[in-house]
């Protein structure tokens, strides 16, 4: 067997690259590419380059070397963007990033690129979210942007409120006029720098007053002209955690004004996605692409989705929203599917409970649930075991039809609409040639189904809200 060879790649001094190498045991030969003149105390050959190497043409073969191993001081990405262009240039693909006392991070150079890149961060990794739904941070090498990563790191995360000082001394400053100088934040960034850090940028008190008065003017502008997203590396930046949660990584003070000026959506930059949650997207594509080619019966409503075509009508949502008695609060959602209504009438104040009894839904149901951080109420049994409260409203959209296909579930479905101490229904009706009504006990047809539904229920009048599609109706059903 040939030997195992090495291209270290060194932007990082000596004791660093010698501390990094020992604690991973590089076998077999290794090379050093260095800009500086050191060796390693290995067994090694050493390539000397001037610093300007990265931009001439070297005679460097890379494809003799197994793996390229690049040796940084620290996990950050952006002051590496000439040695990543360097690889890139000579086809580089896959490298191994050692850094002190981490693990190696194994990525692409692409990946790394594609964080300065605004025509790649555009196409893949931009989504658009309620700056609203990040409560939490969590702090992850900059490294491993671009990759799916598995294990714990998206437990381990602390409350942005409480965090970010930034975020907490901006509502002082907007909201109480307070000073810079006598915020959290400001004496924070201050001891940081009185202890030899350099901070966003400022390595001194006048560094700092100047700092702050830009986030004053970032966010005066931000608050007349809006959101303007311009370079790749300004970017809020977020992690997508096992069950949809988003993570603030990166831009606290771009986020900060955005919670503060309570802007309905930004554009952000998703950096690290969990395994689990990249499987979930996985298996919710490959349940449409058997379900309906590739088609849904509603929106899934998390900004980490691409959008899914859909086969039922959706101007529904907005009718029954407009339509809904300005008196109901409580709504009961029969047979609620992926719970994409609930989530939906949730954001207008109602208080929905969504009942569904397939477990297959009902699995996707609850994982969009907590993704959305939705606090509806989700039970899985069938309509017919619910132990039934009082509701203002109900939907019944696309489910009667199934409880009139045989006269064990005419008979239950006729007792449960006795039962019901409702206000208000909508109903969605199939229509009466579909394939599935074939051999049905009963068909009733779109307004003759609605007297059915008022006959047999404590509501008294309907109208028709709108025809939808596939020949169905909706109805409005009133007390
Ligand atoms: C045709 S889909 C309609 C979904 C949703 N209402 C809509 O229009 O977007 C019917 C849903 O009702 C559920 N379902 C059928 N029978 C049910 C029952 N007895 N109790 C609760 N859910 C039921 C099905 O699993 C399915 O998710």
């Amino acid at each position: 067997m040939s030997e195992q060879r090495t291209l270290v790649v060194a932007a990082a001094s000596q004791s660093v690259v010698e501390k990094c190498i020992a604690s991973v045991a590089l076998s077999g030969k290794v090379t050093l590419l260095t800009t500086k003149k050191y060796s390693l105390p290995i067994e090694s050959s050493t390539l000397y380059l001037d610093a300007a190497m990265f931009d001439e043409a070297l005679e460097i073969d890379f494809p003799e070397y197994d793996s390229i191993v690049l040796v940084q001081p620290n996990d950050r990405v952006v002051s590496y963007l000439n040695v990543y262009r360097f690889l890139q240039k000579y086809n580089v693909e896959q490298v191994n990033i050692l850094t002190p006392d981490k693990p190696v991070i194994s990525t692409s150079v692409s990946k790394l690129l594609s964080y300065f890149s605004l025509s790649d961060v555009e196409s893949s990794q931009v989504i658009h979210i309620d700056p609203q739904l990040i409560h939490d941070c969590v702090s992850l090498p900059q490294i491993c942007h671009g990759q799916i990563l598995s294990g714990d790191w998206d437990l381990d995360c602390v409350p942005f409120d409480s965090h970010i000082s930034f975020y907490e001394s901006l509502k002082q400053r907007v909201e109480q006029n307070v000073p810079w100088e006598d915020t959290h934040y400001f004496a924070e960034v201050l001891s940081d720098i009185r202890s030899g850090q350099s901070r966003f940028g400022c390595s001194s008190e006048s560094d700092l007053i100047r700092h702050c008065a830009a986030m004053d003017s970032l966010f005066q502008s931000i608050s007349e002209e809006g959101w303007i997203q311009s370079k790749a590396v300004d970017y809020v930046t977020i992690h997508i955690s096992r069950d949809g949660k988003m993570l603030f990584a990166d831009g606290r003070h771009r986020l900060s004004i955005a919670k503060q000026l309570k802007l309905k959506s930004i554009p952000v930059k998703v950096s690290v996605r969990h395994a689990q949650w990249v499987n979930f997207k996985a298996e919710v594509k490959s349940y449409a692409n058997a379900f309906c080619h590739g088609r849904l019966y509603a929106p899934v409503e998390h900004p980490d989705f691409v959008e899914f075509e859909q086969t039922q009508d959706s101007s529904r949502y907005t009718l029954i929203q407009r339509n809904i008695l300005p008196t109901s609060t409580t709504v009961l959602d029969i047979g609620s599917h992926w719970g994409y209504l609930c989530g939906f009438l949730e954001k207008f104040g109602y208080d929905c409970t969504a009942v569904e009894g397939d477990v297959k839904n009902f699995y996707f149901l609850d994982k969009l649930r907590t993704a959305n951080q939705k606090q509806f109420k989700a039970v899985r049994t069938s309509i017919f075991d619910f132990e039934q409260s009082k509701f203002d409203a109900v939907l019944a959209l696309n489910i009667f039809h199934h409880f009139i296909k045989t006269p064990e579930l005419h008979k239950m479905f006729v007792t449960f609409l006795g039962k019901l101490d409702i206000n208000e229904m909508f109903l969605q009706t199939h229509s009466t040639d579909e394939p599935q009504m074939i051999g049905a006990y009963k068909n009733y047809k779109d307004e003759e189904f609605a007297r059915f539904v008022i006959e047999h229920s404590c509501l008294n009048r309907f109208e028709l809200i709108s025809d939808m599609e596939h020949g169905r109706k909706l109805f409005h059903l009133v007390k």
